[in-house]
């Protein structure tokens, strides 16, 4: 029998509580001869203000030895932007290099779509996680005059955009439409845009049936919502991803559906799961929150951790749960028909 050790970070808002119900299905879906061991980390907005921490180093050390961490929502208007974003969220995926950023767009039969006709929609987007304007490359100049200045240098390495695209190829290659998209900006970002642009090339080589296209990131916004059953795999950056990933949740029934991986495929780090939407300090605590992206989150995990007929159980629960949904259910409600649907 196995063990696995998962560190959770509910963190603020309805994090807690979506948390629970991931926690909820996740243990339904194991199989019986595998422990679920979790240690739950009280890090966020609470702790913030208790202690000024965001993520010690003794925390971060600790999770390090974990199998897998699963994280509710990180942010609170008392705490100024940035602060927990940077010193916990982003710090969590540099320090574990999750360079793979995963998020899952697909509309699920039955959820209705603010899209014209229904499309079919089931596209991945493999968002760089560690580069880009996120690392923190910037500074301000003159502070206060009326010639301050103030940059974010946008970080591309070839290494980092090499392991990001070659992983996006053999997820291209493994689905049935084998189909890769870049999103970029290179007609105006020419450093970066090229870079992407030739390494997208040379690593194509490798994947010959993997049929490939480009897009400007703007472009790109518009087939999302006029055309995206034409998207199968999309590989872009980190900024990109974060925008092009909120839209494809509203495109596949909302940000209460979309789930998301941040991923160190080596596994030399403990990869993190997280509903991609924030802590919604406006419902918080009210048991309104949608916890299926976290749910969702979960079977991402599974299939991390090799479990993937059990992750395959998980999606189907929700596919189902989703197929007859009528009416308000709390959060503790969906979490409860969700795992029921997963044992039963
Ligand atoms: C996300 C979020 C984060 C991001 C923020 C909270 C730092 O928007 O996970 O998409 O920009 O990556
Ligand atoms: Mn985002």
């Amino acid at each position: 029998s196995r063990t696995i050790r998962l560190a959770v970070v509910p963190g603020d808002g309805i994090g807690q509580e979506v948390v629970a119900e991931g926690l909820k299905v996740l243990e339904a879906a194991l199989p019986a001869d595998v422990k679920l061991e979790t240690t739950e980390y009280d890090l966020g907005a609470r702790r913030y203000h208790r202690t000024g921490e965001t993520l010690p180093d003794s925390v971060l050390a600790e999770l390090k030895g974990f199998d897998a961490i699963l994280l509710g929502a990180i942010g609170d208007p008392s705490v100024p932007s940035g602060v927990l974003e940077r010193g916990l969220l982003l710090k969590l995926r540099f320090a574990f290099d999750h360079h793979i950023n995963l998020r899952p767009g697909r509309l699920f039969p039955g959820v209705s779509s603010p899209l014209a006709g229904q499309p079919e929609i089931d596209f991945v987007v493999v968002r760089e996680g560690t580069e880009g304007p996120y690392v923190g490359n910037g500074g301000s100049l003159r502070t206060g005059t009326p010639h301050e200045v103030a940059t974010e240098v946008s970080l591309n390495t070839a290494y980092g955009i090499e392991r990001v695209v070659r992983d996006a190829y053999r997820r291209a290659q493994a689905r049935p439409r084998k189909k890769l998209t870049l999103v970029h900006k290179n007609n105006v970002l020419v450093h970066a845009g090229h870079l992407w642009s030739r390494i997208f090339a040379e690593v194509g080589a490798e994947f010959p049936e993997v049929a490939t296209d480009y897009l400007h990131v703007d472009a790109a916004t518009i087939f999302f919502v006029t055309q995206p059953e034409r998207f199968d795999v999309i590989v872009t950056d980190n900024l990109f991803g974060d925008i092009l990933t909120d839209l494809a949740a509203a495109v596949t029934g909302g940000i209460g559906l979309a789930a998301s991986g941040n991923i160190n495929p080596s596994g030399e780090f403990p990869s993190m799961f997280e509903p991609v939407h924030g802590s919604a300090p406006d419902i918080a605590g009210q048991g309104k929150a949608d916890p299926t992206a976290t749910v969702l989150s979960v079977a991402m995990l599974l299939e991390h951790l090799g479990y993937a007929a059990e992750a395959a159980r998980v999606e189907a629960a929700v596919a189902a749960d989703l197929a007859e949904r009528t009416g308000t259910r709390s959060t503790s409600q969906v979490g409860d028909a969700l795992a029921g649907r997963v044992s039963g």
